[in-house]
């Protein structure tokens, strides 16, 4: 599926670059020419001797090497590629792309490039959410860098949070979409999924039953398709799609902002199941029984992210989609939140508990777009995702 396809792979110095060995190995198996360009840190953790091993092919290292410049010269290394990937995207490396240094053999290249970039970062929780980080990353999506990952979870530092490598098969997985001639490629889609949870108190929240399973399956849709994916996700049960840029998000608010940030997009497809309302002045500590007991919980309204998107101005996408989870009168009130709401298209759903949809693998869906509505057999979750996203193929053209 890569057969012929040339990556040039920028390995950056951090302790995920021992998995950019499992990631050369699997780029070649699936046919793909490699040229490995080894930073001064990354050969602190990998040899260029294991890595051109694996890759068959010469490392690059320096930048002043004079006889890589006669047999290929940097700017033309950088060009000779169909995608630059960028595994492990340290938080040094991404602040080097984003302000356009080049003191190195690898920055060099990533600056002197007109090929599409992937980078699948990796540091430590906190460097990831560093706001110098964050703003790095920002310019780096605006200037059309793409994300593999980060992931969530247990890291070599001991701590856990968003921040870990993606795993090499999820690397590849979005190689594939960004080199993908599907019929979305270089299309840009966001898709909320999951449920939101909005603290009580620092132990207890407000969730609701979303499993965000046909979340990640039409992010998985739409990635199959070869779009470039922003999967902005609430703590959902159900894996994040490989292949796609995963936010994790809490509450709805946080959900609101991510959606923000990830603008402009081509299209948008809203599964997320957002909680309406947050629990207003939050307590900082956990309420004890015998503080005169929870008492009264005050509301405050959420803001709706489906109907801001869709009542944007020049930040709005093409096509803007929502779900409606109904328990009765599905078709008049999806109907009426699909005009409420001002996006193209419902796709509503019956979530009584009797039909086994929430938390389920199946949904029953009926389409409701502003030509009328569409009763589509009742199907697993991955046939829902598979028609939604050849019919958001058709329509962006
Ligand atoms: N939605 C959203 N932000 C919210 C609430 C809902 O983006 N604060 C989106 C959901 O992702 C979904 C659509 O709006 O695509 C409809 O969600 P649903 O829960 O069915 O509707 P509500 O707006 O919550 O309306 P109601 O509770 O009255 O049915």
């Amino acid at each position: 599926m890569l057969e012929h396809r040339r990556i040039l792979l920028v390995i950056g110095g951090g302790i995920a670059a021992f998995k950019a060995l499992d990631l050369i190995r699997r780029l070649r198996e699936r046919g793909a020419r490699v040229t490995p360009v080894l930073t001064g840190a990354a050969e602190e953790f990998v040899t260029p001797l294991s890595v051109s091993a694996l890759a068959g092919t010469r490392v690059f290292r320096d930048l002043f090497d004079l006889t890589d410049e006669a047999e290929m010269g940097h700017i033309e290394l950088s060009r000779s590629a169909d995608l630059i990937v960028v595994a492990p995207a340290t938080a040094d490396l991404m602040a080097k792309m984003a302000h356009g240094h080049a003191d190195d053999l690898a920055s060099t290249l990533l600056l002197a490039t007109d090929t599409p970039v992937l980078i699948a970062p990796a540091m430590n929780v906190r460097m990831w959410q560093h706001p110098a980080t964050q703003r790095n990353l920002d310019v780096l999506r605006g200037d059309g860098v793409t994300l593999a990952g980060p992931a969530e979870g247990d890291m070599a530092c001991g701590e856990y949070g968003p921040g870990r490598m993606s795993e090499p098969a999820e690397i590849v997985e979005a190689v594939r979409a960004r080199l993908s001639r599907g019929p979305l490629a270089g299309r840009r889609v966001l898709v909320t999924s999951g449920p939101t949870h909005e603290p009580i108190d620092p132990v207890r929240y407000i969730a609701n039953r979303s499993s965000g399973v046909q979340g990640s399956a039409i992010a998985r849709a739409l990635t199959a398709l070869g779009a470039q994916v922003v999967f902005i996700t609430g703590p959902a049960t159900a894996p994040a799609p490989a292949g796609t840029e995963v936010i994790a998000v809490e509450t709805a608010r946080e959900m609101m902002a991510a959606v923000e940030a990830a603008l402009p997009a081509d299209a948008a497809v809203f599964a997320a199941a957002v909680a309406d309302w947050h629990v207003s002045g939050t307590a900082e500590r956990k309420i004890k029984k015998g503080s005169g007991g929870i008492g009264a919980l005050d509301f405050a309204e959420n803001p709706d992210i489906l109907a801001t998107v869709a009542g944007m101005g020049a930040q709005r996408p093409a096509l803007v989609v929502g779900f409606a989870a109904e328990t009765d009168d599905v078709i008049a009130n999806a109907t009426a939140k699909r005009a409420r709401k001002g996006c193209d298209w419902i796709l509503a759903n019956d979530v009584s508990a009797a039909t086994g949809i929430m938390g389920g693998t199946e949904n029953d869906i009926i389409l409701i777009t502003g030509s009328g509505t569409e009763d589509w057999p009742r199907m697993s979750k991955d046939e829902v995702a598979a028609r939604l996203a050849g019919r958001i193929a058709e329509t962006l053209g």
